[in-house]
């Protein structure tokens, strides 16, 4: 009798663990994951220098990402990275970054009824209901804009619906994270004027603001003048693991005050500040996420591809219902993991686009960057040098005037 009860205990216990998984499932096939960074492009950059006519998504097997995982996985919307490194800065980084916007494009045209190139958030929904995977841009670091208002419009135009403040250096109108560490020397203190102003024209763009990277200041900086929510589109927290690139608690309520999300990051050294890691250890993330921000603002960002280590039970993109299950067995409720999966994504694209319908008869912001914060040495100065600058013509009268008073 004994015996029976343990077995039927033990089958129990097993089944609700089975039970969760095939809970998880029903849950992304109406609501699927919509994941806040992936480096599959920066991937198909290195091992292929983009010929994508010589990769078979289908079948590619050393990356985190492929077709196959993608829909084993319920991804229906996913950020990809146009990354280029910090190194490219003041040489070919706009270059670059419009080659890995283009390789994007290519994908979803070489796949179309897998992927589709998504721009809004009525697209992202659309794309749920065809069972495909919303295909979004996002730039990841301010140096690929070259300090230029002009180049990030453009960039909008190309489809790009997040831009990363930075990646890990300073950009002549921002800190980024490494300031925290004293690996970097801060240069703006967090934004500065120019900084400030790349933020409120993506506000009028309908930009999504992304402050995965940034320093704390920056971060602040940004929660406090942004018109819209933001979000953090591949990070944890810094309470569980005191890496720099985690998001402290102030902050953390914040961007509770703010209605952005923060976008929990699979990698092992920003989960457990450690080379290893588990699922539950990111479960830890997004319980603790919720419990000082409120589920409102969890959000999944796993990094696949961009990493070169992450936990065990989430060893690729296919894994996302089994961490949907582990929240499930922590009584997260169906709404508070739907809201993770892609409502929260959701409601701040919506609500980013809300701000740029408000701001729709403002004018662009055309006032360049002044031309001592620049550097680089291949960078010419037309438009700076032949007289357009009023103050430099008054300062060339005054020194005149100087001159002849002085000869006299
Ligand atoms: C991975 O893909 C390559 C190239 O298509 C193939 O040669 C190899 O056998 C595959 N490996 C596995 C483990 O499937
Ligand atoms: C931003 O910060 C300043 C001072 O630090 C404060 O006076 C202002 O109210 C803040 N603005 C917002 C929108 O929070
Ligand atoms: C600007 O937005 C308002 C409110 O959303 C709308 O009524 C108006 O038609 C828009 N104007 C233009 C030029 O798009
Ligand atoms: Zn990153």
């Amino acid at each position: 009798m004994l015996r029976l009860l343990l077995l039927l205990f033990a089958s129990c216990t097993l089944g609700t663990g089975e039970n969760l998984r095939e809970k998880a499932v029903e849950i992304m096939t109406t609501t699927p994951v919509i994941d806040g960074h992936n480096d599959l492009p920066w991937q198909l950059l290195k091992q292929f220098n983009n010929r994508l006519s010589e990769v078979d998504l289908c079948k590619l097997n050393n990356t985190h990402t492929n077709i196959p995982k993608l829909k084993a996985g319920h991804v229906g919307g996913q950020f990809w990275a146009a990354y280029v490194p910090c190194d490219t800065q003041n040489k070919d980084a706009v270059k670059r970054t419009l080659e890995q916007i283009d390789v994007i494009w290519r994908m979803c045209a070489k796949y179309p009824e897998v992927f589709t190139c998504a721009k809004s958030s009525s697209d992202v929904k659309q794309a749920f209901q065809e069972k495909k995977v919303a295909s979004l841009i996002g730039v990841e670091g301010g140096h690929s804009i070259d300090s230029s208002l002009a180049t990030l419009r453009i960039m909008y135009d190309l489809g790009v619906r997040y831009m990363t403040l930075t990646h890990s250096c300073n950009v002549p109108w921002v800190d980024n994270w490494r300031v925290d560490t004293g690996e970097e020397v801060a240069l703006s203190d967090g934004l500065s004027s120019f900084g400030q102003k790349v933020v409120l024209e993506m506000n009028r763009l309908g930009m999504i603001i992304d402050l995965a990277h940034v320093s704390v200041k920056t971060m602040k900086d940004t929660l406090n003048i942004s018109r819209a929510p933001v979000i953090f589109s591949h990070s944890s927290a810094y309470a569980i693991c005191p890496h720099r690139r985690n998001v402290p608690d102030n902050v953390l309520r914040l961007v509770k005050e703010k209605k952005g999300v923060v976008m929990v990051n699979f990698y092992n050294d920003y989960v457990s500040c450690n080379p290893k890691a588990t699922l539950s250890q990111v479960a830890d993330h997004f319980d603790y996420i919720k419990k000082v921000a409120g589920y409102e603002a969890v959000g999944f960002g796993g990094d696949y591809d961009g990493v070169s280590r992450v936990p065990e039970g989430l060893e690729d993109v296919s894994k996302y219902p089994d961490l949907t299950a582990e929240l499930l067995k922590r009584k997260w409720t169906e709404d508070e993991v739907k809201a993770a999966l892609a409502l929260n994504l959701l409601r701040v694209f919506q609500e980013v686009e809300k701000v740029k319908n408000s701001l729709n008869n403002t004018f662009p912001d055309d006032e360049p960057i002044s031309i001592d914060q620049l550097e680089g040495s291949c960078r010419t100065k037309y438009g700076y040098t032949n007289g357009g600058n009023r103050l430099q013509l008054l300062s060339t009268v005054l020194v005149f005037f100087l001159l002849y008073f002085l000869l006299l």
